[in-house]
């Protein structure tokens, strides 16, 4: 991907994430970035040349190829309408990382056809690990090209149907959470075993990687992972079970399942 200028509306804790991500990924040595906020004091610090900073999203809009909305759901009506006139079909992607907001809702307020993509992407894209599941509206079928490029340059990206977007934000955004948790208990988990917070940390998240790497590596299953560490009467098998005495599995899938629930009713709100 060369010469595309990329805005992105809200440069919070994603659009800042997105923004990082790109550039680890080597995008904006050849694509521009225009970042956009009301209050630019949390943005001081960037200073790369390939990089806009300003509060005026018309500009952004009018200099860019693909916008990118990141601002809260609660937010965008507002910039839609700000921006709306200024959005040229034939030339601008429209990419919404916006919980909970429907393709048809941005089409509704924008009123013209155009590409549009949405994406759920999660905060490990700053580390170029994301996981990015899009779908689009009919126009934007042309434009996955454009953003596949965007996203897989900063981790994973899977094409879903647009009605499984509720679920992929659990999964990936919430996701992060959940795994955080996970690796906090690991540690608190390990600081009880004798290693101090420090080390107990760095064992937990090295380990998680491991694990994860093993199925990334070669798409087995993690009951088959299981089995390989597993000695009958063993320590493992012993732990693991106690886990699941107290519920792991169910817990963790109840979690999801009332994630799911809250950002449904987020939806009807
Ligand atoms: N965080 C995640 O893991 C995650 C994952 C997937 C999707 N999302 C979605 O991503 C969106 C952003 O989430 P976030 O956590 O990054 O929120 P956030 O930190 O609050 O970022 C939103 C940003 O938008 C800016 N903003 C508000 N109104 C604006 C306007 N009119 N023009 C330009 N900028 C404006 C805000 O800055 P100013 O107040 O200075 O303008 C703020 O920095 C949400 O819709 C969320 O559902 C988040």
């Amino acid at each position: 991907m060369n010469n595309q200028t990329i805005a992105i509306i809200g440069a919070g804790n994603l659009g800042l994430a997105i923004f990082k991500g790109l550039e680890k990924g080597g995008l904006l040595e050849t694509n521009p970035v225009i970042l956009t906020k009301r209050d630019l004091s949390s943005l001081e610090k960037i200073s790369q040349r390939q990089v806009m900073i300003t509060t005026d999203n018309v500009k952004a809009v009018q200099s860019a190829d693909v916008v990118i909305l990141a601002v809260q759901p609660k937010q965008l009506i507002g910039v839609l309408e700000e921006i709306k006139d200024h959005i040229d079909p034939k030339r601008h992607t429209l990419v919404s990382v916006i919980t909970a907001v429907t393709i048809a809702q941005i089409e509704q307020v924008i009123g013209k056809d155009c590409a549009i993509v949405r994406a759920m992407p999660n905060t490990a894209i700053a580390a170029l690990q994301s996981m990015t599941c899009i779908a689009c509206n009919s126009l934007g079928q042309a434009k996955l090209g454009l953003v596949h490029s965007i996203f897989d340059c900063v981790g994973k990206t899977m094409e879903i149907h647009e009605e499984l977007m509720q679920a992929a934000t659990v999964v990936c955004a919430s996701g992060i959470a959940f795994w955080m948790r996970f690796i906090r208990a690991t540690t608190q988990g390990g600081v009880q075993l004798g290693f101090d917070a420090e080390d107990a940390q760095q064992i937990a998240v090295q380990t998680c990687l491991g694990a994860a790497s093993l199925l990334a590596d070669n798409g087995g299953h993690p009951e088959k992972e299981i089995d390989r560490v597993t000695t009958p009467q063993g320590c493992t098998i012993s732990g693991l079970n106690e886990m699941e005495h107290h519920g792991l599995s169910s817990a963790l899938i109840k979690g999801l399942v009332t994630s799911f629930e809250r950002i449904n009713a987020m939806k009807k709100d």
